[in-house]
């Protein structure tokens, strides 16, 4: 088998734990490592060697695909330098914080000829795979309506990451960009967005300057709605997709972790696995009832490893990466992660919902195309 040559640009908390899980792959071995702060210490860990120059990393004939997971705001320059030399590219999302931002990145990869595969890991959930079979199946009649929440509370952080700054982060959505792609993915792109919210309750010294409370209605002009919120001024928490269907409905619960299914000809819920195993939905259950949460995630950090249930994941979705590599074809439910589709797809939705919320204004998402 040939081998796939790996560069990682970005090896932080989710940098570093994609450069492992890749190392493990067949057929493939992670090359160079670009990043400022943490080069030395992973390269040190898994062997590699480290870059301090983005063209010279993407020149490296060993390098076949660069990997990129910088900060959101960081995301461009590295996938336009591996599109200049050729390279396939693997972009952790949110792709872009803006449409015309993504749109140039894609247009880049396509041009040159190489894969762009956009990093919506919530794809590789056991559970997001089950009810697109589900739905597929015709289990739950047609899909009519979405709900989500993605909602927490944030105490006064001793330092501001920079995954709490708008400019850098893009804010919830975009930073959580991951329910709203889900949506999109089971139920095709948003036609018109509203949002409205805005900075409740976490102003000051302690805290970034996101929106700590956002509400977004999606409309698919078809009769099909969905409700999404996001934010860190909630204290009862919430984390959950729920699917309403003509004859059933499915959530997706990733507080009380697990995927439950109800149909019209069965008098009780089904209960499935969210992730992998039990031990990884239990895992996640407890972080979600534990210190560990906060502002309704988990927030990483260089140094910090992913739990059980991401490294699942992220593992599935590099395992699937390589694989492309390799020339595996594409399953047809994976397809939109490697036209730009979804990537595209789910940034304009965004920047039409922060259309809405600026101008107070429902907004079509073809405005911002
Ligand atoms: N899919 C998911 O569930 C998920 C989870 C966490 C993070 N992410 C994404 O991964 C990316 C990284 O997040 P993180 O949690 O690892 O953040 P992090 O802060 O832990 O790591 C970011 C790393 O990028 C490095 N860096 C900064 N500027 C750079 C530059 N110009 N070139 C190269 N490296 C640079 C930093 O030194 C740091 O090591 C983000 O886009 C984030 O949204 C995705």
């Amino acid at each position: 088998m040939e081998t796939i040559g790996y560069a990682i640009v970005g090896a932080g908390y989710f940098g570093a734990e994609l450069g492992r899980i890749m190392k493990e792959q067949e057929g493939a071995r992670v090359a160079a490592i670009l990043d400022p702060d943490n080069a030395e210490a992973i390269a040190a860990e898994l062997g590699c060697e480290v870059e301090t120059d983005l063209d010279a990393l993407c020149a490296r004939d060993d390098v076949d695909a660069v990997i990129v997971a910088t900060p959101n705001y960081l995301h461009k320059e590295p996938v336009l330098a591996a599109a200049r030399h050729k390279k396939h590219v693997f972009c952790e999302k949110p792709i872009a914080l803006s449409y015309a931002d993504c749109d140039e990145m894609v247009k880049a990869c396509q041009e040159s000829g190489v894969v762009f595969m956009a990093g919506h890991v919530m794809n590789f959930f056991r559970g997001v795979r089950h009810a697109k079979q589900l739905i597929a199946q015709g289990e739950i009649g047609r899909v009519l309506c979405c709900h989500s929440a993605r909602n927490g509370w944030e105490e006064p952080q001793p330092s501001i990451s920079w995954k709490k700054i708008r400019a850098k982060s893009g804010g919830h959505l975009y930073h959580h960009i991951h329910e709203v792609d889900c949506i999109q993915f089971l139920m095709g792109p948003a036609v018109e967005v509203t949002m409205t919210g805005g900075n409740v309750a976490h102003k000051g010294e302690h805290f970034g300057d996101e929106d700590d409370m956002l509400f977004i209605l999606m409309e698919f002009g078809n009769n099909t709605y969905a409700v999404v919120e996001y934010g860190s001024a909630f204290h009862y928490p919430e984390h959950y997709v729920l699917i309403q269907g003509t004859k059933g409905y499915i959530r997706l619960d990733m507080c009380n972790t697990g995927m439950t299914v109800k149909t019209m000809d069965k008098p009780e819920e089904a209960r499935y696995l969210l992730h992998e195993s039990q031990e990884e939905d239990d895992q996640r259950t407890h972080i979600y009832h534990s210190t560990e949460m906060d502002g309704a995630i988990q927030y990483g950090h260089p140094g910090k490893k992913p739990p059980l249930w991401l490294h699942g994941i992220m593992k599935n979705e590099m395992k699937f990466f390589n694989g492309i590599m390799h020339g595996d074809p594409v399953p047809e439910e994976f397809k939109p992660l490697l036209t730009g589709e979804a990537a595209r797809a789910v940034i304009a939705t965004a920047d039409a919902a922060t259309r809405s919320l600026r101008e107070n204004r429902k907004v079509k998402v073809s405005e911002v195309m």
